[in-house]
């Protein structure tokens, strides 16, 4: 059952929503705070209508319900009926929700709310009618000062109590046709790994194909109760990320030393799925057109693979056999973490998309390198939604090095590009316009890199 299923029919608390039922609109947010180490993680705000009731076992779960009543309305609620944001009964809930989150993530950062922070808050939800003016006014009106904080509403130590009664063990839930196992430690979850067996994370790609019926999940191995799994490790040559490190705290976590992947995390999709999503299902769903494998690929980043036979770590690029969703994972293996190094590397991201917010990538780029003498020292390029698998173009890579940087070498890497690539047509653009994407942006991180080095200096030399 998913979220919105359980709080809509088993609970009946209707104001959660169930409309497009595949993440994109958040008429189903609501807030959850995962307990770590017998504390509350601060309130996020998911989409109910793709997640997995089982996934938030041992979580505390806000819904719009839970944040006001009629008589006593929330602060977020008050400006929303004062700004006239309360449009119709279908997105306000969860417009409501997701502006709840934002209060309290401004609250905890002590900020205030200004137009742009409102903006990306609400990039999950759609109104319909497009009545967007009010409801920002009403995230620019609200008064934090006056707003208690989501673990005031309800007291942690009672929340805590709750919890510690009923602390997750390991969990099988069987039913007819189905089992769902969530071990407490990695060796039980190995020990049940096997082909028939579906690992599940964020469910954020899981969650829509279940939900439109094209997959059924028969056995299903979740690591959601496995608690060093949410840590990223930070040494000094690795980060190392956790299965279940969810793609709001990476973008976080690694903004210091990766502010070009932190940017490109910026815009992926909304507030919601990044909360639930993790790096390590858009690394195994394998989508040739997954926003973070290009950067995996020119990081040099690797993937960690366990199973009762040993550890493995591979390469991410080798990690991709070659064929449409071709994996080096084999039936008894989990992935556990993915090992980013920590490099002097600079880095270039684009996606490009046909809308810039919580839209899927028609063409991304990835570039790694190193500069020296006005020569690249090393490089190494990827390409997404240009063939069957993310591309890595070595003998482009290999015939930059030992030219000088100017608009010409460029212009032939821009040239030669359409020789390393397969693109197809497709609903979201044509196999030419792919083509021009990829010379397009190999343009724009020549521009780029040459802007930022004053181009005057720089003669090309072939
Ligand atoms: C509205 C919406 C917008 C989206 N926008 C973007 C976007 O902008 N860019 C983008 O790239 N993607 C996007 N996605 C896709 C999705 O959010 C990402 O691919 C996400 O990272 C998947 O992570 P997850 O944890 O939810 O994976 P899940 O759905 O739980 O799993 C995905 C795959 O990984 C496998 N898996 C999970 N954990 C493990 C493990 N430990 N070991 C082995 N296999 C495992 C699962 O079996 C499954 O095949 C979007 C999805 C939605 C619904
Ligand atoms: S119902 Fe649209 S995102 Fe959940
Ligand atoms: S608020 Fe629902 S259509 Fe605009």
């Amino acid at each position: 059952m998913t979220m919105a299923e359980y709080l809509r029919y088993i609970r009946g608390l209707t104001g959660t929503k169930i409309v497009c039922a595949e993440g994109d609109c958040g008429a189903c947010s609501v807030l959850v705070s995962r307990i770590h180490n017998d504390q509350l993680s601060p309130y996020q705000s998911i989409n109910a209508c793709i997640a997995k009731m089982y996934l938030y076992e041992g979580c505390h779960i806000l819904t719009v319900e839970g944040l006001g009543k009629a008589m006593d309305l929330h602060p977020v609620q008050e400006v929303f009926v004062d700004e006239q944001g309360a449009q119709c009964g279908y997105c306000t809930p969860g417009f409501i929700c997701a502006m709840a989150g934002l209060a309290e993530d401004l609250k905890i950062k002590n900020q205030k709310p200004c137009a742009q922070k409102v903006k990306n808050y609400l990039t999950g939800n759609l109104c319909r009618c497009t009545g967007y003016e009010p409801i920002i006014q009403a995230g620019l009106k609200l008064d934090l000062e006056n707003t208690p904080s989501l673990k005031d509403l309800y007291r942690d130590e009672d929340i805590l109590a709750d919890y510690k009664k009923e602390k997750p063990i390991s969990i099988k839930i069987t039913g007819p046709d189905q089992e769902i196992f969530l071990p407490k430690t990695i060796d039980e979850a190995l020990a049940y790994k096997t082909h028939e067996v579906k690992m599940i994370s964020g469910a954020t790609d899981l969650g829509v194909v279940t939900n439109k019926g094209k997959l059924k999940l028969n056995k299903t191995l979740s690591l959601n109760n496995i608690e060093n799994l949410y840590q990223v490790e930070k040494s000094d040559h690795f980060y190392t990320i956790g299965a279940k490190v969810n793609l709001t705290e990476l973008e976080k976590k690694l903004s210091s030393d990766f502010p070009e992947f932190a940017r490109l995390l910026h815009i992926f999709a909304s507030p919601q799925i990044k909360n639930a999503a993790t790096l390590v299902g858009n690394l195994v769903n394998a989508s040739p057109i997954a926003d973070t494998i290009p950067f995996l690929m020119v990081s040099g980043a690797k993937v960690r693979l366990q199973s009762q036979k040993g550890l493995r770590e591979v390469e991410i690029k080798s990690f991709f056999k070659g064929g449409y969703k071709e994996l080096d994972l084999r039936d008894d293996e989990i992935v556990t973490a993915v090992i980013i190094p920590r490099t002097q590397d600079e880095y270039k991201l684009y996606k490009v998309s046909v809308r810039k917010d919580l839209d899927i990538s028609v063409v991304t780029f990835a570039a790694g390198y190193k500069l020296q003498n006005n020569q690249f020292e090393s490089l190494r390029l990827a390409l997404g939604g240009v063939g069957p698998i993310v591309i890595t173009p070595k003998k482009l890579e290999q015939n930059a090095l030992g030219k000088n940087l100017g608009p010409k070498l460029f212009q032939y890497l821009a040239q030669e590009v359409e020789h390393e690539i397969t693109p197809m047509t497709d609903h979201r653009g044509s196999d030419q316009f792919r083509y021009q994407l990829a010379r397009n942006l190999m343009i724009k991180f020549g521009d780029e890199i040459l802007k930022e080095l004053n181009p005057s200096q720089f003669e090309a030399s072939i």
